[in-house]
């Protein structure tokens, strides 16, 4: 999409700088990354995108297409109003924490990253403003420090506290590649993913929140202080110490403490088994591992919902599917599966067909790309 004429229009003068990251799905290692833990997302086709131009006041005036609607505030008064804007007030109140100086600016943002979807819909436009603005003022900033100020910002002004998966994948993420990263080092490494595969997203149609403004506890905040609560029982600092051969000793914790660390031990083994079918060009075991992630997120980790569930088990009995999993935080969004290249949209409609007429739901192909 070109935003120029609209940057024009709106601003009344060019744009300079553009800037642009794509959403991420996370193939697996899911709830594992503020557990120190191992995650391997990979870029969407969708992706958010802004237009720049520095302004000679200290002003930042924004105008989003999906919102139709142009929002502003004063760099230095950021305040959360609970609206899209807190996610450019929360990088703007980080840049100025970490010592960079600002000045005012326009901007105009699209996405196609559909909100609410596990896709990274938040991480993607945080990343996107902090790429804009390092260029923008020359900021001295690596792709790694922009994942964590935009981490930072999401905990921050936003209110979510998310861990670091979303904005690594949206900061560094290559189509055609998988990120295996080990957050108790921050190291990272490419996979490329086999020319063979074709990853079919499906969109279930429920969205979900991160902030954890919900009452209850199936939200994203308890399981992380659930985490936090078993690993003091287990006399651990993190569940990262703890290996397959420690199941015995997680049982006997109480519930629902016993599931929570069986998903995280058991996902980070599932990572590096998926990163050696994947190495191996073995679909067959990367579905056999997503369906495993799946049944451990829904029995144990207690993510997700009813209808994912239906999504994941009419997947099983797709032909064409080597395996599905439904990605992201949970309580809704989207489910990744795995075809053989060129057969994921037939059976990804399949899939959808079954779904909708089971449920009403109005679900959404979003890989592949039309
Ligand atoms: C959300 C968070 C990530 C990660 C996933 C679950 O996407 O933003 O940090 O915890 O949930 O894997």
């Amino acid at each position: 999409m070109n935003l120029e004429p609209l940057f024009v229009q709106t601003f009344h003068s060019a744009s300079t700088v553009h800037a642009s990251s794509p959403g991420r799905v996370n193939l697996i290692g899911e709830h594992t990354d503020y557990n120190e833990g191992l995650v391997l997302p990979t870029p969407i086709p969708q992706r958010c995108e802004m237009l720049f131009a520095a302004r000679a006041d200290d002003r930042v005036e924004i105008y989003s297409v999906q919102m139709q609607t142009q929002a502003g505030y004063a760099l230095g008064a950021e305040s959360a109003g609970q609206t899209w804007l807190d996610y450019a007030q929360a990088i703007t109140q980080e840049l100025a924490r970490a010592g960079h100086a600002l000045r005012g600016f326009n901007a105009v943002v699209s996405s196609d990253v559909p909100l609410g979807s596990g896709l990274s819909s938040s991480a993607s436009f945080l990343v996107t403003v902090a790429k804009g603005l390092r260029e923008l003022f020359n900021l001295e900033i690596t792709d790694v420090a922009v994942a964590q100020l935009a981490q930072a910002a999401e905990n921050g002004l936003v209110g979510a506290r998310v861990g670091l998966m979303d904005q690594m994948a949206c900061s560094l993420g290559k189509a055609g590649e998988a990120l295996l990263i080990d957050f108790r080092t921050l190291e990272y490494r490419s996979i490329r993913l086999p020319e063979t595969m074709e990853l079919v997203i499906v969109h279930s149609g429920l969205t979900h929140s991160l902030a954890g403004h919900e009452s209850g506890t199936r939200n994203y905040k308890t399981r992380r202080l659930e985490c936090e609560r078993a690993c003091a029982l287990l006399g651990v600092k993190s569940l990262r110490d703890l290996e397959l051969s420690d199941l015995e000793r997680v049982a006997a914790l109480p519930a629902p403490f016993a599931g929570r660390a069986r998903h995280v031990i058991t996902e980070n083994a599932r990572v590096l088994e998926t990163v050696a079918a994947l190495e191996a060009g073995d679909l067959q075991r990367v579905g056999e591992l997503f369906y495993a992630s799946h049944a451990s997120m829904s029995a144990d980790y207690d993510v997700s919902e009813p209808e994912i569930d239906l999504i994941v088990q009419i997947a099983r009995r797709t032909v064409g599917i080597y395996g599905a999993r439904l990605t992201g935080g949970g309580f809704g969004g989207s489910v990744v599966m795995i075809a053989d290249r060129g057969a994921g949209r037939i059976a990804g409609e399949a899939v959808m067909l079954e779904y909708t007429a089971q449920t009403g739901q109005s679900p959404r192909l979003l890989s592949p790309a039309v």
